[in-house]
């Protein structure tokens, strides 16, 4: 089994790469990522000499490149990491946030198409829906809520879910999406929210509260 992970050098995408390779020890984990700003190749220094693991520094929207990764490997699974995640960035410039997370997950459904596999998974964000009022706790979202996003980040990931879908439904690539809410843990980027308020009041400094109109 080869699964290739687009973004494994980022927050959740490195620690996909290391609960793989620790669960299923036979699996060839190819890691293909930009190393953007949001990468950081030092956190898979403890898997770099697995003789199970490869890392190559590749963006998702390079065609030519993912089709030679593609004929070399001959994935039998691609999940889909690789993303401009961070809301704030995608308000101040939206365009690198439609190029890799729309046709960057194109260029991916299209090499699996090409080469076939078995799974393409999509790594979506519970963003897609939008929010929900504060003062109504028992709602909440499911996978029949409208999509409603809010920001080009939000926007562009959404996107790419529909995408993916039109992918299934016109061409019967085999696919799924994941829409998870806000993580956090080991090896996240710290602008993110939890270690941004964790690292900012340890060092006295003023806590960023967001709201919407
Ligand atoms: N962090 C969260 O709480 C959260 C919540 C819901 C969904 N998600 C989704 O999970 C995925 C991973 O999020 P994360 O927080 O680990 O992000 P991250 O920003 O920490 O990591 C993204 C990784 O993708 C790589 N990348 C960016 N553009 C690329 C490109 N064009 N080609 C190849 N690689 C590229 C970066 O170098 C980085 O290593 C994203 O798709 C995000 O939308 C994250």
């Amino acid at each position: 089994m080869t699964i290739i992970v687009t973004g494994g050098a980022g927050f959740i995408g490195s620690n996909f790469v290391f609960h793989m390779l620790k669960t299923y020890p036979d699996y060839r984990i190819v890691c293909l990522d930009k190393l953007t700003y949001a990468g950081n190749l030092s956190t898979l220094a403890p898997v770099m000499d697995n003789p199970n693991f490869r890392f190559v520094k590749l963006d998702i929207c390079d065609r030519e490149g993912v089709y030679k990764l593609f004929e070399e490997e001959k994935p039998d699974i691609v999940v889909n990491f690789a993303a401009e995640s961070h809301v704030d960035r995608s308000i101040e410039n939206p365009e690198i946030f439609l190029q890799t997370n729309i046709l960057g997950t194109q260029v991916l459904m299209d090499a699996c198409r090409k080469y076939g596999i078995t799974r393409y998974h999509q790594v979506s964000t519970d963003e897609v829906y939008g929010d929900l009022p504060l003062d109504r706790p028992d709602l909440f979202f499911t996978e029949e809520t409208p999509i409603h996003t809010s920001s080009p980040y939000s926007s562009s990931k959404a996107g790419a879910d529909l995408l993916v879908m039109a992918y299934y439904r016109t061409y019967g690539l085999p696919v799924t999406i994941s829409r998870c809410s806000n993580n956090y843990g080991p090896y996240h980027f710290p602008e993110k929210l939890i270690p941004l308020m964790i690292a900012n009041t340890l060092a006295d400094k003023p806590l960023p509260v967001y709201y919407c109109l």
